[in-house]
């Protein structure tokens, strides 16, 4: 039961405490400085250039194996669509609650979707989140399920995902690439493939240091793909379990390794942890945008990377699957859906 609904009074500045539903334990706080931490920054400028693709596939490579993730600069996308895309993200925010209560559900398999939280009412701590979840590709399928005010979002959010959906494609082989299992590996896949995009919206926090935006968990995709209008996203070095928050980096976008890279690459390549950090001044807004195959494909290991030193470790699955995963578990525990065989 949520007793302070903060979708409700996101907008309403003056909140001066955080309410006892929101606080986390403390070995879960966040009080990390982004000054203190680098992550990679693969420059895709020459990624069509036959004499500078390589080193560029290396780059992606070694920061999958490393981190499982990477920011992108010379990606491709924008300035102008990135900006529309927020600029129409915050003004969906901002719209009167009834507007927003439209598209309020709880049922994960709804294709547009709103929300507090990670599921409200239920979470036991709950995240100082809102959110819109929906589908976007194929675009003309789902569009006119998306928000028809403000009056640009469908526009701004639709170009930014169409364009965000060629850069996924063109990642797509540069991963598989990397991997060794060569540049058309996924293609038909991916191009049948499903995009799911979140826009979260974390309004500013009188005491960050208490509460989380969203708590530790992995992406179920092949990755992720994301935009944020200012910092406070954090990701988990696995090698030793601590936290590093990702630097502002203009123009930049993110890249998460997802679940089923992890499932594909037979573990060379692991999901990247991450959660979501607050802070006191401003409002945040990010846009995840989660390339993955189609609902029902499964995703499997390459055959390529199984041998008698690596054995397959992981039991494929589809979206779907994940998707009756999630209805059916709390993942704010940290519950992790992808099977390991071993
Ligand atoms: C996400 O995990 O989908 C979003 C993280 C962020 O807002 O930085
Ligand atoms: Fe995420």
């Amino acid at each position: 039961s949520s007793s302070f609904p903060i979708g409700k009074s996101a907008q309403e500045k003056g909140l001066s405490y955080v309410p006892d539903c929101y606080v986390v334990p403390p070995p879960q706080r966040s009080n990390l400085t982004p000054e203190t931490t680098n992550v990679p920054v693969v420059d895709l400028a020459g990624l069509h250039d036959p004499g500078e693709r390589s080193h560029i596939i290396k780059d992606i490579g070694s920061a999958s194996r490393g981190l499982g993730f990477f920011q992108i600069i010379n990606h491709g996308v924008c300035q102008s669509v990135l900006d529309g895309a927020l600029s129409s993200a915050f003004d969906f925010f901002n719209l009167p609650m009834e507007k927003k209560l439209e598209f309020m559900s709880n049922d994960v398999h709804k294709p547009v979707r709103y929300g507090t939280s990670l599921k409200d009412g239920i979470d036991k701590v709950q995240f100082w989140r809102i959110f819109l979840k929906h589908y976007a590709h194929p675009l003309k399928d789902w569009v006119e399920l998306w928000p028809k005010s403000p009056a640009n979002y469908r526009e701004n959010m639709g170009k930014y995902a169409t364009e965000v959906r060629k850069l996924a494609l063109e990642l797509t082989t540069a991963i598989t690439e990397s991997l060794g299992i060569g540049p058309t590996y996924l293609n038909n896949k991916m191009e049948e493939g499903m995009q799911v995009m979140a826009i979260n919206c974390y309004p500013a926090c009188p005491k960050p240091e208490l509460a989380l935006g969203l708590p530790p968990h992995s992406d179920y995709s092949c990755f992720t793909i994301l935009l944020q209008s200012s910092q406070g996203l954090e990701i988990m070095d696995r090698n030793d379990g601590t936290w590093r928050a990702v630097p502002e980096l203009d123009s930049a976008l993110q890249v998460h390794v997802g679940d089923h890279l992890e499932v594909l690459s037979n573990g060379l390549y692991k999901s990247v942890v991450h959660r979501a950090a607050l802070n006191t001044e401003k409002t945040r807004i990010s846009i995840a945008s989660l390339h993955s195959l189609g609902m029902d494909e499964k995703m499997e290991t390459a055959k390529e990377l199984i041998d008698e030193q690596h054995p397959k470790n992981y039991k494929g699955s589809s979206f779907r699957d994940f998707l009756n995963f999630l209805s059916a578990n709390d993942i704010a525990e940290g519950k992790s859906f992808i099977q390991t065989l071993n």
